[in-house]
């Protein structure tokens, strides 16, 4: 921590790094350190931050990391879980008990640096089990919720403070104010980082990672790997960057030929080698069900491409380079705690090898979407280019969902067993999907239904629809809205695999959303579209049902579903519905958690 700033200790909560980025944000360097390191690698810090965990404080969970932290002398702050573990080390208590969810009234009850500018009541954000139920003799308590007492707690004698709620989440209204209030009242940091600092100290760290090699980057076009790339050519010259554009047939309509211009107009065109690959990838994945074996394949098989191509082109000895971002790595399950949401594909068990042997570099590993969209602007990148909607590494094949065409009977039962003990309103029909998708809930991963409801309802409504099942039915972590105002006849999960008629499926309905999304202007407003396609029939033509799910975000850990107008949808229906093979067109209305964005 040679350049100041706060040390963020990750207990391996889903939103852990977002306190970095939050504290970066504020103009304050910090860094992720792990609870295991020594504490030579706090030396410098001017504060530290606890996070939250998925471990229980109160049953000793997450008890073996280095304690020392305790000994350091600066201020240090916890959240949740790191606010329970400064309870009690300093004499207090922590019990099992006084459980609280999601928005919850923060009643401020004495002053103090820390609540500077906080109103007596706060909107802040909890997610617990376990409570402080006692305070240590040097601490008092700054505020409480309806339920839980010591919702936030200081002791000045020992510069330790805490939050039971997420100030690191948008959804605690002036969660920004109180972390800023540690940083300046009490650590008294500087404005010590800014993009322009931060993109200084990459180009340094690059030069000095690389050192006399030379990097083959992967290059997909999307908005990750052009930064990554525009970084790297930046740092070492174009003559040190070499860039591989693989067709992996998973490509949206006409990409690999927009790739290769864009590069060429950047004067690249010389040092881009491009691979048509899409029928050895197209391949490989005939036969496979699994969305995680799906995922473990294309991340191998981009590794093959590389290792061939570079072998053919004398570079062997070429660092691989990668656009990986942060949720990329966190939701991999690639912090120590952290559990594995899906396996992004540049996680794949090969690449995991090469990190370790020392082969590869990530020079946007830190960055969450919005920061390498910065750093993009501010290296010149154009601002469409930039601007363009993320488009995951496995591309389309994450979004063809595959089935033997067994289903899950038993599971289904339930699920409609509980759907029928919600209120759902007249001519409303709900159904369970014979089919699992990706979800995220709690901070683990699930695998499970989504459901389909038709009928004709105002959007507030069909949302409030969504989360009543959400809450209350067993089995279940999306809901899809019907565009075709007509119950569909008996639906039926269809044996079906990765097929080049699949893709170009696909392909021509993801481009008729984006078509639909520019021509309307909405495609600035919307994070991101995934279209879907499931092998599912509607009792009548067709054997594809098509999903289009626009999302709202902005670092993808959560996602809140798209409105989009009814005449947009009218045309998506219809247009996409004429395509042959397809039984129905559905919009996905989850917020993530419970669903991901991507279904696989
Ligand atoms: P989920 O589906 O996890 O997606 O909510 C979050 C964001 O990540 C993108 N995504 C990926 N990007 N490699 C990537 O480069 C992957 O394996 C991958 N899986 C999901 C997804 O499109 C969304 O923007």
């Amino acid at each position: 921590m040679n350049k100041g700033g706060i040390a963020v200790v990750d207990f391996g909560g889903q939103y852990a790094h977002l306190i970095a980025t939050k504290v970066r944000r504020m103009q304050v360097h910090a860094e992720i350190i792990q609870p295991e390191a020594t504490i030579d690698e706090f030396k410098g810090c001017e504060g530290v931050i606890i996070s939250g965990s998925p471990s229980l404080a109160s049953q000793g969970e997450g008890f073996d990391y280095n304690h020392a932290i305790f000994d350091l002398d600066v201020p240090i702050l916890g959240f949740c879980f790191g606010h329970q573990e400064i309870a009690k080390r300093y004499g207090g208590e922590v019990s099992h008990q006084g459980q609280e969810w999601g928005a919850t009234e923060f009643r401020r009850v004495a002053d103090h640096p820390l609540l500077d500018g906080i109103e007596p009541v706060e909107t802040v954000w909890m997610s617990h089990f376990d409570t402080v139920t006692g305070l240590g003799p040097d601490f008092v308590e700054l505020g409480h919720t309806p339920i839980g007492r010591n919702a936030s707690i200081a002791s000045d004698k020992h510069r330790r403070y805490g939050f039971q709620f997420h100030p690191e989440v948008d959804d605690t209204v002036n969660g920004e104010r109180m972390i800023a209030n540690f940083l300046f009242e009490i650590c008294g940091c500087g404005h010590s980082w800014t993009m322009e600092r931060y993109l200084e100290e990459q180009l340094d760290a690059i030069r000095a990672e690389v050192g006399d090699r030379s990097v083959f980057l992967l290059a997909s076009g999307g908005v990750d790997s052009t930064v990554a790339a525009k970084l790297l050519v930046t740092a070492l010259g174009p003559e040190r960057v070499e860039l591989l554009h693989v067709d992996n047939g998973l490509m949206r309509k006409d990409e690999s030929a927009k790739v290769v211009e864009l590069f060429e107009s950047w004067g690249l065109g010389s040092h881009l080698h491009f691979v048509d690959a899409s029928e050895h990838f197209i391949a490989e994945l005939d036969g496979v069900i699994d969305p995680e074996r799906k995922r473990e394949i294309i991340g191998h098989e981009f590794v093959q491409v590389f290792s061939a191509e570079a072998k053919k082109l004398d570079l062997e000895g070429h660092l691989l380079g990668q656009g990986t971002i942060y949720p990329d790595t966190i939701e991999s399950g690639g912090t120590a705690r952290a559990d594995k949401i899906k396996m992004h594909h540049n996680r794949a068990p090969i690449i995991e090898e090469m990190i370790a042997a020392g082969r590869v570099i990530e020079p946007l590993a830190d960055l969450y979407k919005v920061e390498v969209r910065e750093l993009g602007e501010l290296m010149g990148i154009p601002h469409d280019l930039v601007w363009r909607h993320p488009f995951p590494g496995p591309g389309l094949g994450v979004r063809l969902l595959c089935s033997d065409g067994s289903v899950e009977v038993d599971t289904i039962a339930q699920s409609e067993a509980g759907l029928a003990e919600i209120d759902i309103p007249a001519g409303i029909e709900t159904r369970v999907l014979p089919l699992n998708s990706v979800g995220v809930k709690a901070d683990l991963r699930s695998y499970e239904h989504p459901v389909m409801i038709t009928g004709d309802l105002a959007w507030d409504d069909l949302l409030a629809l969504a989360d009543r099942i959400f809450k209350s039915v067993p089995g279940v972590n999306r809901a899809v809205w019907n565009l075709s105002a007509e119950a569909p006849g008996e639906v039926a999960l269809l044996p079906a695999t990765v097929k080049k008629e699949r893709l170009d499926l696909l392909r021509e309905a993801d481009a008729i959303v984006m078509d639909a999304l520019r021509a309307s202007g909405l495609y600035a407003e919307i994070w991101q579209c995934p279209t879907v396609v499931a092998p599912l029939s509607m009792g009548g033509e067709g054997e594809e049902l098509v999903i289009v799910r626009p999302v709202l975000s902005d670092r993808a850990m959560t996602a809140a579903p798209a409105q989009l107008p009814a005449a947009v949808l009218r045309e998506l229906n219809e247009k996409i519905g004429a395509l042959p093979g397809v039984a129905g067109v559905c919009l996905d209305i989850t917020s993530k958690p419970p669903g991901t964005i991507e279904w696989e």
